[in-house]
């Protein structure tokens, strides 16, 4: 397991694995969305909970010293959807990935990434799939990190190697 998750201890600086969606943290999570796509709360707190603790989604926060920063969800998809990406064994597919405005450019982008990425080795995962905001900085992060744009439109995929990247 990499050494810069934390998984216990909620005070502590770092990466973390949620089992349990709770109140706060969705509450923390909305404040982090909300600066970027105004939505309800409410249906955030069902769609993490009912993902994370029902359908066995896997989502990591990035914890500051009082509350998370940013968060990453996402699922192994147990039958491909994604056909036109070229399924090379079990795709997984991320569906937030929100870091604070404040926080922005500091690499908790690419940790939560990291993170999800290092799971879905871990699980024999071969691509991972997403669609990325229409944004310069969405986009843009993830060409960085190695996801290529599918037939020229917001579908993303990167291959899975052995490696980190
Ligand atoms: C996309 C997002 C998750 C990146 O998180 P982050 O912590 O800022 O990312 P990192 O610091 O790890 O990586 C920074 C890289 O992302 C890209 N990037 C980030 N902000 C950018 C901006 N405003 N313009 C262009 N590129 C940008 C660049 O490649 C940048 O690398 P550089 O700083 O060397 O130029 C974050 O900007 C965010 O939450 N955006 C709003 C929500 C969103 O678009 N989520 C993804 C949609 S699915």
């Amino acid at each position: 397991m990499p050494c810069w998750i934390t998984w216990v201890n909620k005070m502590a600086v770092g990466l973390e694995q949620v089992f349990n969606v709770t109140p706060a943290l969705v509450k923390d999570c909305y404040y982090i969305v909300d600066q970027t796509r105004p939505g309800e709360a409410t249906v955030l707190y069902n769609t993490l909970r009912e993902d994370v603790e029902r359908r066995g989604h896997v989502m990591f926060v990035f914890n500051g010293t009082a509350f998370p920063l940013g968060f990453i969800k996402g699922q192994i998809l147990r039958i491909p959807d994604f056909k036109s990406v070229g399924v090379v064994g079990i795709q997984s597919k991320i569906d937030y990935l929100f870091v604070d405005k404040k926080y922005q450019r500091a690499g908790i982008g690419a940790l939560l990434l990291r993170a999800y990425e290092s799971y879905c080795r871990d699980n024999g995962v071969g691509n991972i799939i997403l669609y990325s905001a229409p944004t310069v900085q969405a986009t843009g992060f993830y060409a960085k990190n190695g996801y290529v744009r599918m037939n020229g439109n917001l579908l993303m995929a990167k291959v899975l190697g052995m490696s980190s990247h």
